[in-house]
Order: C-alpha cells, then sequence, then structure tokens
C-alpha cells in the first residue's frame, strides 16, 4: 500500500457504545501503575473514531465481519490496529515468521486502520459483546488489560503459558504486574514503546534561528515564535487522539514524573494550581498547531508535516521512528539526523512515558491451539527481534540481540531501563476505558475552544471523581 493511497482513506464516522465502568488504579513509585481494584466493565468502550475501518496489512479486512473458523486450528484471526505507514511493517515481519513455524494454520489479519486503535477499539467492543471475539487482539499493558478486558472476563489467565515459555524470567519486573491481575498474568507484551518524544526537522530549526532544541516550554514557544515568523509552522498535530498525546506529554513536562504519577492515584489534584499551568501550557501549545489538524486522517500525515519540512516539531510515540526509517513502500526512508532528529518534550528528560502492546487469549475461545501459537511467535525472541526494530519500539523480552535495532532504539532501551517510567494515558497504562472516554470528551471540547481552561480541568477534576482514583 502505497503513503499516497493511505492517505486518500475515506473517513467514516462510527459510532461506540458508552463505558459504564468504575476505577480505582493505584501506582507505586517503581512502577508506572500497579491496578489493585478492577473495574467492572458492563458496555463495550468508547471511542471517537474519525477514520475508515479499512485498508489491512495485506489481505481486505473481510475477516473482520466474519466470525473465525470454530474449532480446530486451521486458521488464526487476529486483530490489530497495524495498518498504516510504519505499522504494517512489524507486524508482516512478526506475521512471516509465524508462517514459517505454523504453515498449517493461516493467519487472518483482521486489523482495523487508525492510530491508537481509536476505530479498531470501537470495532472490537462490538464484537466481543455480540459474542464474536477475534483469536487474539491487541491490548495495552495497563488499565486497558486490567480494568477493562479482564474486569469484563473478556480474557483468560495465561498462568501455564507463562510458565511453559519461561516469560517470568524474560519480561521486566516493571511490566508483569500491569499485565497481571492477584498474580495471573492476562497478555503477552510484544514490545515497549515511548510516548514522549518530540520529533523534529533540524533544517527548519536551523532555517528559523532556532539553536537549540528546547527543554522548558518558555524555550519551546519563543522558539515557536520564530518558527512562526519563518513562515513555518512550530508543532504539527493530527487528530483527536493525537491532541491527548500532546495533552500528556505537556502535562508530564509541566508537573514532573511524580505529579503526573499523582493524577491517577488521587495524589495530584486536578483542581491544583499546577494542573492548571500543565492546561494553559497546553493551550498555548495548541495554539502553534496546524489549523487543519482535526480533519487529517491520523498521525502520519502530522509526522509528515515536519519530515516535509513544514512544521518544526511533532511530538508523538517512537513508532514514528518506523515510519520515518522504514524502506519504502510503508516508510519514507529518511536519514535519522539530518531528515528528522528528536529529543524528549519539554520537561520530560530523564522520563520515559511508557507504553506497551500485548496479544491476549479470548475467554472460551472455540479455538484456543491457534491463540497459543500465535502467542507462542508474539512471546519468541525471534518474533520480537522480527517485530520491534520495524515497529520503532524495543522488545518486551530483556534477551534481544540489541545489534538488530537503530541507534534510536538501543537509546530508548538504555532510557527504559535507567530511565524513571511513568505510564501513557491515550495508551491505555494509567486510566481505564471509561475514565479515559471522560477525559477525550472533555479534551474534545477543549481543543475546539482552549479558552475554556475552567471548564475543561474541572471536568478532569470530575472525571476523577466519578471514574478515577479520587475520593
Ligand atoms: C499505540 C500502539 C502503538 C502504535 C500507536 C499508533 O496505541 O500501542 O503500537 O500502533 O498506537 O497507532
Amino acid at each position: 500500500m502505497s503513503t499516497k493511497k493511505w492517505y486518500r482513506l475515506p473517513a467514516i464516522l462510527l459510532i461506540a457504545a458508552t463505558l459504564l465502568y468504575g476505577c480505582s488504579p493505584a501506582a507505586t513509585t517503581e512502577a508506572p501503575v500497579v491496578p489493585t481494584q478492577p473495574p467492572v466493565a458492563t458496555e463495550p468502550p468508547a471511542a471517537a473514531p474519525t477514520e475508515a475501518p479499512t485498508a489491512a496489512m495485506e489481505e481486505p479486512t473481510e475477516a473482520a465481519t466474519e466470525p473465525p473458523a470454530a474449532g480446530g486450528a486451521s486458521e488464526v484471526e487476529i486483530f490489530s490496529w497495524w495498518v498504516g505507514p510504519g505499522e504494517a511493517d512489524g507486524l508482516a515481519a512478526m506475521v512471516e515468521i509465524f508462517n514459517q513455524q505454523y504453515p498449517d494454520i493461516e493467519f487472518v489479519n483482521a486489523a482495523v486502520a487508525g492510530g491508537a486503535g481509536t476505530n479498531a477499539r470501537a470495532v472490537l467492543a462490538t464484537r466481543l459483546s455480540a459474542g464474536d471475539a477475534p483469536d487474539s487482539w491487541q491490548a495495552h499493558a495497563g488499565q486497558e488489560i486490567i480494568g477493562t478486558y479482564v474486569a469484563a472476563n473478556q480474557v483468560a489467565p495465561l498462568d501455564d503459558f507463562f510458565t511453559e515459555q519461561g516469560l517470568n524470567d524474560v519480561l521486566p519486573e516493571t511490566l508483569l504486574p500491569l499485565i497481571s491481575q492477584d498474580d495471573h498474568p492476562y497478555s503477552v507484551p510484544v514490545n515497549i514503546h515511548r510516548s514522549n518524544v518530540m520529533w523534529y526537522n533540524p533544517a527548519v530549526l536551523e532555517e528559523a534561528g532556532v539553536t537549540a532544541v528546547p527543554t522548558t516550554y518558555e524555550e519551546f514557544f519563543a522558539a515557536c515564535d520564530q518558527i512562526q515568523t519563518a513562515g513555518k509552522i512550530c508543532l504539527a498535530l493530527g487528530p483527536q487522539w493525537t491532541a491527548m498525546h500532546l495533552f500528556e506529554n505537556v502535562m508530564l513536562g509541566t508537573l514532573g514524573a511524580d505529579g503526573w504519577a499523582g493524577l491517577w492515584t488521587g495524589d495530584t489534584d486536578w483542581a491544583s494550581a499546577e494542573v492548571t499551568e500543565g492546561i494553559n501550557n497546553f493551550a498555548t501549545a495548541l495554539s502553534y498547531t496546524n489549523s487543519d489538524h482535526a480533519s487529517l486522517s491520523d498521525w502520519q500525515p502530522a509526522a509528515k508535516l515536519m519530515t516535509d519540512g513544514d512544521a518544526a516539531f511533532n511530538i508523538m510515540g517512537d513508532w514514528a521512528y518506523g515510519y520515518f526509517a522504514n524502506p519504502d513502500p510503508n516508510g519514507l526512508a529518511l536519514e535519522p539526523h539530518t531528515a528528522f532528529d528528536w529529543a524528549p518534550p519539554p520537561g520530560t528528560d530523564g522520563v520515559f512515558l511508557f507504553l506497551a502492546d500485548s496479544f491476549v487469549m479470548p475467554t472460551d475461545t472455540p479455538n484456543p491451539d491457534a491463540t497459543n501459537a500465535w502467542l507462542t511467535v508474539a512471546a519468541s525472541k525471534e518474533g520480537q527481534e522480527a517485530f520491534n526494530p520495524l515497529k520503532g519500539s524495543i522488545c518486551a523480552r530483556t534477551d534481544c540481540d540489541a545489534s538488530l535495532f537503530s541507534e534510536y532504539s538501543q537509546a530508548a532501551a538504555e532510557d527504559w531501563s535507567g530511565d524513571r517510567v511513568e505510564g501513557s494515558l491515550t495508551h491505555g497504562v494509567v486510566a481505564n476505558d471509561a475514565w479515559k472516554a471522560k477525559i477525550d470528551t472533555a479534551l474534545g471540547l477543549f481543543v475546539a475552544d482552549p479558552t475554556g481552561v475552567d471548564a475543561f480541568q474541572q471536568a478532569l477534576a470530575e472525571a476523577c471523581q466519578s471514574d478515577g482514583a479520587c475520593q
């Protein structure tokens, strides 16, 4: 699929059901968030999709509309949102390993397009409530799994699988609690991604006379003024989920790691002056973005504004690395440090805002052998070494061969073990679906009218009261 063709995907509005969960996650200072009392899910997750559930990596997503074959292991239907440029390459590499190891099981790609799973998760929720679960699906470590799928009894524990595969010995201690409930693991993590990356175009900075990459919001906004004066967009932004991604980075950079972590445990007051400052910084950051952000189809067109030299910065997770560096047709085949470069977003140096993709075993699956086969590849060193170098992520496993990875990913791996690790909101770690949906609704209103600081802050505080950790 060519990049150009992908950009022309039609936008279809999906209507997602509303969530009615409770939530009371807790956190330690070591691991980002360890859920202690998951909520009970009664409805499918809410989402505000703006993009069509279409354009799978290899074959059309016919499997997404047809139930998987019952019984036997002749095929395995795997649901993800790894479709677009940069995203599909990693999945394709892992599927290649799967095809070599399980030639008798047909891999059925049920991927649904749309970054961060905004569309895919709405489609998945509908399928799950109709009793039409795929054989396995992509799920984020943290509250997305524990506070959503485990709480709704939609996924099965994987204790035996973890023992057979020796996973307790090769997965990081930071990660295990985030995929476990009562010490039972519920998903197989394939990677670690970093949310807090500020990608930039060195030539645009140079032309605008910005001589140092900004490390505080004061410096960032001063640089933005220079960049705008030079006739360029300062900060490239895409559709709403990318605004939430920006929001989490601005809040982390303003509040610091303790302040950010406290938002999800009740230790940071959502009504505090620090949160107001974070929201003000977010509003100012929004004022420097491209005016058409809401109509961009996904994160890639926003990222490409930066690499094309129309914009200076783009704050996006490190899946962007795969898009920038992977070869044509899915990647832009760009040279790091010249065509694009990276730094932590202001105020986040020394913090690794993480998320992890993983795959689950559905409860009462008719096809456990096929799911096991997929999970075996996803868990394996070989599978993760094929997938992650193209995905821009690092292995979830601790024993991958570092020489297979880019300079960027090697540095990310060092940061993952040396930095303070905190969890992403946008990508499922710190809040369950119900809480996140309330934040998303309030954020959508604010992005449309960034003068409503008080109303936004109040809505955030209320969301924490009603669905989150605040009592
Ligand atoms: C995240 C996911 C990543 C990447 C990104 C953009 O939620 O964990 O693997 O796909 O969305 O779509």
